[in-house]
Order: C-alpha cells, then structure tokens, then sequence
C-alpha cells in the first residue's frame, strides 16, 4: 500500500502554484458529452479523480488527446454507450457528474450509486439528483443498486433544492441545457465552481442566468458547440496551503490562485492574527509566532468551506486558547481528530459533528490512515509540524485531490518520502 514518510520540524519556505481546481474540472469532463464538437480544457489538474474522469469518459467512445502536462482536446463525437460501469463509477463520488449529460445527449442512462468518500452517511445520497432528473421527465428505474434512466427529450420545469448541493445544483443546470423550455431551479448552491460550469455552458451556447445566485433560470437549446476552456484555481488547495503557512509558521507566497475565492478563511485569518497581503491572483502569508483560537461552523460558500474543515482543526491545535469545530454539512467529516489526539492534539469530540480543541499542544509523530482527501491532506500538515517521522498509508484518497503534493512540499523545504 503506497504511504508518505514525513519528517517533521523542518522550515518551510517559498512560493508554490495552485492547480486547476479539482471541482470544477470534475464537472467539465463529463460537461463535454454535452456538444458532439472539439472541446479543449486547460489548467486541468493531473490528479486521480480526473484520470479516472478521463477513463470514464474514453469508456463511453470519447476521443481525448494530451496536448500538454495540463490540457487535454475532447471530442465525443461517438458516444457508443450509456452505461456507467460500476469498475469505474464506484472509485469515485463525481462519477454522478455523468448522469445528466448522458441523460440530455442520449436519453438514456445506467449506473450503479456512485462510491469514492467514506464522508457521508454510509453513501452520499443522491436523492435530489433523482428527483430533479424525474422533475425534468426523466423515467426512474431502480433495481438492486442499478439506475436506470430514459427520457426521450427532458422538459424543463421548476425544481427546489431542499438541501442545497452543489453537484446536485451542477447536475441539473447540465441537464436543463438541452431540455425542451425553460427550467427554473431554487435553493440552488453558490459556490464559485457553479458559475464557472455556467460560464462554459453559456460559451458552448447554453441559456443560462443566475448562477451564483440561489435561482437559476436556464433557457434549453438543441444543440451546444464545442470550444477553449481553461479551468480557474483550486481555492481549496489555495485555503489549504495558506492554512500550512500559518500552522507552520512558514513564510509562503501562493500563486496562481484567486484570494477572493477563499473570503471566509482570511476573514478568520484576520481574527486569530495571521498576516496576510493579496494580490489578483496571489496570496502571501506572514506567519505569526503566536495567534489565537477561532470557532468555526463549516457553511455553504461564501461560509466555511467543509473542505478546508480538517485543515483548519490542525491549525487551531496550534493556536492559543479553546475553539470549537462544527461540521454541518457532511456526516462522517470527523474521523480524522481521533488521529490527531493520538499525535498529541487536546481535542474534545463533542457528538458526530463538533469537536472542541486546545491549543496550543505539541504534534509527536505517529502511523496514520487517511480516511478521505481533506482528512488526509490535514494530516500532512499535522506531520509537517509534528515531531519525528510520521507514516500516512492510503493516500490515493490524497492523490484524488492534489496533483504532485510530495513533490511539490519538498520544494519548501519538506521531508516527505513516497514510499510505493
Ligand atoms: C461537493 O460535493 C464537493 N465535491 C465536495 O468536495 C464538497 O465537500 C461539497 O460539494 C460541499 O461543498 C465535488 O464538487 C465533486 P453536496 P457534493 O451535494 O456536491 C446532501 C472534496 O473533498 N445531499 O453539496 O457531493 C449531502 O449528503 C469534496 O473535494 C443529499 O442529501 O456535496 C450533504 O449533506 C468532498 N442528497 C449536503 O447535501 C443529494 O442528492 C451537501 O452536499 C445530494 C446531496
């Protein structure tokens, strides 16, 4: 099983890029079988959710060709089936992205329920999916842990999200695309990735207003063309590494990244006493010595993001004082702090989604389990600052989500070894 050995305690200096933004490039591949014409996507992250994107996507008769380290053509001219395989669709939660573009391009659509993160209640739902393509006319079949979707043409309608979610939210802007009239979606999720989908949406065509608001009006069209789209930053990497720089107190300048996509964080920043200057597209962290300890309660963008939840306990497990974790939007995105208390964090967990911790407390170094990307990349930084050598087994669950971490680290001044 492949594991990262990290030595901790070293001083950590530098500049390091973000990548494209793993959320949002995990909805333009599958976007791609929307338009039978030549895509071409750039900044596309080299991380495994998006290789095995790119598996599904070749599955299905898509023709891909490499045209640098980050940009790859697409064209599905022939789609030769719509079936979802489970080999690939259980590796990882996005496959879902899948569904609806095959749904609108083929009218017909088979898979099993998507698997990849342990977050979640046992499985992620996906119920709002169901309802929205059935919202839309789809027919819904269900037998044993197969979906099986037709609709000869989706016909727009008016559907409310009861939970916001943000695939849920893409899904139905890809189906509604190509329905016949008009789809007016309510409660939709506001995050950044959204009006990027739209964006490219609209420039292959596409009808669509509102997106980042919580309506969404989007007008269908037969057909969509291809075209150049060149996937934003990675604001998760962005808040990730930012939260490094303070917890390891390294002077880190970020590049390639968007400062505003990660508002929420650097509002916290402010609070606890972590400098910071910011540029359009760079961020550059001013690590203080000391700095105080914030509760924070992980909410739909602009909010917290969830997925910088695990990375920011890490953080206040160093900070001066008692702040309190709640993590509202995910069941099971709490795994990690038993870990951490074993390396020596003072964490309190008070039910399923709140964890207390004081800090500040030295890290020691220990055998740990990634459990789900945010986790594990959490980890990583609880290694950097621990003492002694760390061990981190399952890190595909890391390399789902970020491209060349090790070696990219390693170039600040870490010691961490891939051991396959
Ligand atoms: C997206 O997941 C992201 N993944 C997640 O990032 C992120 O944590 C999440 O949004 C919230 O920001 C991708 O974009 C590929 P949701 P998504 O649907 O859309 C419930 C990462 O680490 N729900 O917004 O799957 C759901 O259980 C990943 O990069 C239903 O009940 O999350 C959750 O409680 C992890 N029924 C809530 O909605 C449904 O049909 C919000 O989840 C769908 C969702």
């Amino acid at each position: 099983m492949p594991k990262f050995i990290i030595t901790g305690g070293k001083a950590l200096a530098g500049e390091i890029e973000v990548k494209g933004a793993k959320n949002l490039a995990l909805k333009i591949l599958p976007a791609t079988l929307l338009t039978d014409e030549a895509v071409s996507i750039f900044n596309l992250p080299d991380i495994e959710d998006a290789r095995r994107s790119i598996e599904l996507l070749t599955g299905l008769g898509a023709e891909i060709k490499k045209t640098g380290p980050s940009s790859l053509d697409i064209q599905t001219k022939k789609i030769k089936n719509s079936e979802l395989s489970p080999e690939f669709a259980k590796k990882f939660r996005a496959s879902i992205m899948f569904v609806a573009p095959l749904l609108a391009r083929l009218g017909e659509v088979k898979f099993p329920h998507p698997g990849g993160c342990v977050i979640g209640a046992g499985e992620r739902p996906i119920d709002l999916f169901i309802e929205g393509f059935a919202a839309l006319g789809a027919e819904i079949k269900v037998d044993g842990r197969f979906y099986h979707l037709k609709a000869r043409r989706l016909r727009g309608a008016e559907y409310f999200f009861t939970t916001i979610t943000v695939t849920g939210t893409e899904a139905m802007m890809m189906a509604a695309a190509r329905a016949q009239g008009k789809t007016t979606l309510k409660n939709c999720a506001l995050e950044p990735e959204i009006s990027a989908l739209a964006e490219y949406l609209n420039a292959s065509g596409a009808k669509i207003k509102g997106a980042g608001s919580p309506t969404i009006v989007i007008e269908g069209v037969e057909k969509l063309s291809g075209g150049k789209f060149t996937i934003m930053p990675d604001r998760i990497e962005t808040g990730t590494f930012a939260i490094l720089a303070a917890a390891a107190r390294a002077p880190l300048t970020i590049t390639k990244c968007n400062p505003a996509h990660i508002e929420s964080l650097l509002a916290v920043f402010k609070k606890i006493g972590v400098a910071y200057e910011a540029g359009s597209d760079w961020l550059k962290i001013t690590p203080a010595k000391k700095f105080k300890s914030y509760s924070i309660k992980t909410h739909e963008y602009p909010g917290f993001p969830t997925d910088l939840q695990a990375s920011f306990t890490v953080l206040m497990t160093q900070a001066n004082g008692t702040s309190m974790i709640h993590e509202t939007i995910h069941d099971r995105r709490l795994l990690y702090a038993d870990m951490l208390s074993q390396m020596g964090a003072n964490i309190i967990m008070c039910d399923p989604h709140r964890v207390v911790v004081n800090g500040p407390t030295r890290l020691f170094a220990k055998k740990l389990t990634s459990p789900d990307l945010r986790a594990g990349i959490a980890m990583i930084i609880a290694a950097l600052i621990a003492q002694g050598e760390t061990e981190i087994d399952n890190i595909y669950q890391i390399d789902r989500g970020y491209e060349n971490i090790c070696e990219r680290l390693n170039k600040l001044g870490a010691d961490i070894k891939r051991i396959d």
